[in-house]
């Protein structure tokens, strides 16, 4: 039977915070309190989570996490940094890649409680304070090394890695040691134009040299 003068219940009101916080908690995310709403304020305890000191390209930030969190859920989830991509969540396709105190680590497979007192950064933490890309960054513009580019944050920080560790020294060791890096796209000649181009700027602009 039909009630004019009576109002329809209210729906649920969904708001960007509520929404946040049931996302992160369906990723075994531990968002406090204090966390979503003053990310500078004193980390509070909460049963089952850890406390976490990590810096994220420079910026340190004091986090209460579940044990289990990896390092991609915490920092596309809790920090909002969503450059690194969640391809697989298995360690296979290298979407995922960051450094952690200069190494790259699949941060799928990484939990983040490891992180603690480590220093992270990310593809949004590579160019400079001008914003001037990141010479393995221009680079992949330059030789149009992606197409839609789901892969590309992650196929950047491994590139600068793999210059760093000395393993870019010919086309055949970039090939080996950007494996773990899949493309679906299939822009791999590429990312290797891209990562043969920046090497050699990589290694003046911050010192180094092939071994
Ligand atoms: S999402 Fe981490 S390796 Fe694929
Ligand atoms: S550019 Fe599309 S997956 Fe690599």
């Amino acid at each position: 039977m039909n009630h004019p003068s009576t109002p329809p219940p209210a729906a649920p009101q969904l708001n960007r915070r509520t929404f946040m916080m049931s996302t992160a908690a369906g990723a075994g995310v531990a968002v406090t309190p204090h966390a979503a709403a003053a990310p500078d304020a004193p980390p509070t305890a909460h049963a089952g989570t850890q406390p976490t000191q990590v810096s994220v390209n420079g910026q340190p930030h004091a986090l209460m996490l579940e044990p289990r969190a990896s390092l991609l859920d915490v920092l596309r989830e809790q920090l909002g940094l969503t450059g690194a991509k969640k391809g697989c969540d298995h360690g296979q396709c290298g979407a995922c890649t960051v450094h952690l105190d200069g190494r790259r680590v699949a941060s799928c497979l990484t939990l983040a409680v490891k992180a603690d007192g480590c220093a992270v950064t990310t593809i949004e933490g590579i160019e400079s304070a001008d914003g001037t890309l990141h010479p393995m960054q221009q680079a992949f513009v330059d030789h149009d090394a992606l197409q839609c580019g789901y892969c590309t944050p992650g196929q950047v920080m491994a590139a600068i890695a793999c210059v760093r560790e000395g393993h870019a020294t010919s086309d055949a060791q970039i090939r080996e040691y950007m494996s773990g890096n899949l493309c679906r796209c299939g822009a791999y000649a590429g990312i290797l134009e891209a990562i043969r181009e920046a090497a050699p700027q990589m290694l003046h602009r911050e010192g180094l040299r092939h071994a």
